[in-house]
């Protein structure tokens, strides 16, 4: 096994889908901003189901509403109109503590501009999502230790994001999305800052955990990294271009 596992947790309650009903699915979602008198569209009439265990890539023009897309399928905005199942819970109805412990529960995600906790060290900031679940200190002493290992931080393991470089920094925010091994894992052109050679392992890493079953969505302007996914989605103006 590439990573040890967290255990279980029993925290939230977790039902299980159908067999076969998408991990993820909206129907008609819109996303807007004010603009003056009216407002501006990000995303319209975006309809999309992603199954288990699939890689997909969003692809498309700077501007797009790649990103948007993606906060709205971690659940770190909520304001938007329209539905979002997420693994059977309908996310437009629920509120706000429940759809953050299942967020905490089920959602690695990798942040376009990393996100880091600056008062917390790389150590501590990989950990994070192994204090929301039920894991003791050892285990999680022992998992983080494993992942820094296998992204070569340990010798940063005592920094601040701020004594990192922006490649190093990624790596971190790439570190601390798989650390908890979550069902999905969402990454917004998580390679965006490394060189080539890294940038072939974190794909090479996302493979390896869709091959075990975790259901991945990346943002990608690299052909290169698209190709490791099995579908591509491109987006045009807050469309989904089904051209
Ligand atoms: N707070 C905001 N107010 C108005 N427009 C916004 C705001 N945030 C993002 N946008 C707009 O939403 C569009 C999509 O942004 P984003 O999802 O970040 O695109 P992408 O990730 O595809 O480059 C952009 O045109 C951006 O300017
Ligand atoms: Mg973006």
């Amino acid at each position: 096994m590439f990573f040890k596992r967290a255990s279980a947790d029993s925290a939230v309650d977790v039902r299980e889908p159908e067999p076969g009903a998408p991990v993820m699915a909206l129907r008609g979602v819109d996303k807007s901003f004010p603009a003056g008198a009216g407002q501006t569209f990000v995303l319209r009439r975006i309809v999309l189901d992603i199954a288990p265990g699939e890689f997909v890539s969003i692809m498309g023009p700077s501007g797009a509403g790649k990103s948007t897309l993606l906060h709205i399928l971690g659940l770190h905005d909520s304001a938007w109109s329209g539905e979002y199942s997420l693994m059977g819970h309908t996310v437009h109805t629920l509120p706000a503590k429940e759809r953050s412990a299942l967020q905490k529960r089920h959602i690695g995600f990798v942040f376009q501009s990393y996100h880091l906790l600056d008062n917390l060290t790389v150590y501590e900031n990989i950990e994070l999502p192994l204090s929301y679940r039920d894991v003791k200190k050892s285990e999680r002493q022992s998992i983080v230790a494993d992942v820094l290992d296998r992204f070569g931080i340990v010798a940063k393991k005592d920094l601040y994001p701020s004594q990192l470089s922006g490649g190093q920094q990624q790596l971190v925010g790439v570190a601390r999305a798989i650390v908890a091994s979550p069902a999905v894992i969402l990454a917004d052109e998580p390679t965006g800052n490394l060189h080539s050679g890294q940038a072939q392992e974190i794909m090479e890493l996302f493979r390896h955990l869709n091959q075990q079953g975790t259901t991945i969505v990346q943002v990608t302007h690299s052909e290169t990294n698209a190709a490791y996914g099995s579908r591509v989605i491109r987006l045009r103006d807050g469309f989904i271009d089904l051209s």
